[in-house]
């Protein structure tokens, strides 16, 4: 009988722009890994990170702890968390380690979950750094490739990403808020003009189209929001810079990934995607912030069987 688990989730990018809340693409820029072991009782959290160690607080012990009530398991699980998603710069930490965490306790008990399961039990996890479920990060991580989540109910469509798409994303070294995810949640309207509302539409239909047709150029153009990148775009020092020199350097569209404050350049891979990720630095260093720059393309998901 099996009593131990290693599986491994990719970091994501959540909304793509017009996207918001509804639209991830898993990245392999980063990978949390978690074991799962078969104890006694109890949960217990392994970790050389810094990450919480009371179950009650953190996105795998609220996983574990969820999945064991609702399927009614009495052993004791210990729960090894190796982070590899820095955590806080909106690459999807929390959710890469909420999906490896739904998805090997389905295998450790072989429950056999469907995809849409796995990504509900994963959401729950994120309320411990976003306090609130929204599902874009860890349906990406759990699936893999690009995907559109429906809710209410919760329904993942798939997409595979077109071979060629590639993002350079610049992760600026800044001090983060501790619940930053939700103090950007904090600053977006309550109420949007239809105006704004058509023209995120129409932009997200299009990347939808992209995605469809295998077409990055579709995807890269409508990579455009109105709504929710103005409102959180003066928590990242230098921002308009960042967008505006990655798109003279060739990205076909730019936006803040997640809740920030990473910056995401879409791209192909005929682009000179080493000077994107340069000017993308110039930007932030026009605003005396420095940042890490990285190469990536899309991942497949922890729960993805495909090679
Ligand atoms: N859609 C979420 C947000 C993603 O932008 O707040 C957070 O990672």
């Amino acid at each position: 009988m099996v009593s131990k688990i290693t599986v491994k989730a990719p970091s994501s990018t959540a909304n793509l722009g017009p996207g918001f809340d509804v639209f991830g693409l898993a990245i392999d820029a980063f990978y949390d890994e978690i074991t799962l072991t078969k104890i006694k009782k109890g949960i217990t959290i392994v970790t050389d990170d810094n990450v919480p160690t009371n179950p009650e607080n953190n996105t795998a012990g609220l996983v574990v702890k969820n999945m064991k009530d609702k399927f009614k398991i009495k052993d004791g699980i210990e729960i090894k968390i190796k982070k590899g998603v820095p955590a806080g710069f909106g690459m999807g930490s929390s959710a890469a380690s909420a999906a490896a965490t739904a998805v090997a306790f389905d295998k450790l008990f072989r429950l056999n979950l469907d995809g849409n399961s796995l990504v509900e039990f994963a959401g729950y996890g994120e309320k411990a750094s976003a306090g609130s479920v929204h599902y874009d990060n860890v349906a990406a991580s759990v699936l893999g490739g690009f995907v559109i989540v429906k809710t209410t109910p919760l329904d993942v469509i798939r997409i595979e990403p077109p071979t060629n798409l590639r993002m350079c994303i610049a992760v600026p070294e800044l001090v983060v808020p501790k619940k930053k995810t939700k103090v950007s949640r904090g600053v977006i309207p309550k109420k949007i003009k239809l105006t704004d509302s058509i023209l995120n539409l129409s932009n997200a239909a299009a990347i939808v189209a992209g995605f469809m047709k295998k077409d990055s150029d579709i995807i890269g153009n409508s990579i455009k929001d109105v709504i929710v990148e103005p409102a959180r775009q003066h928590m990242i020092p230098g921002f308009s810079k960042v967008k505006q020199n990655a798109i003279k350097a060739g990205a076909l569209g730019v936006t803040i990934s997640g809740a920030g404050p990473s910056v995401i350049a879409f791209a192909k891979s005929s682009s000179n995607l080493k000077k994107i990720c340069l000017e993308m630095s110039k930007g932030f260093a026009s605003a005396n912030t420095k940042c890490k720059t990285i190469i990536c393309k899309p991942s497949k998901g922890s729960a993805d069987k495909r090679k």
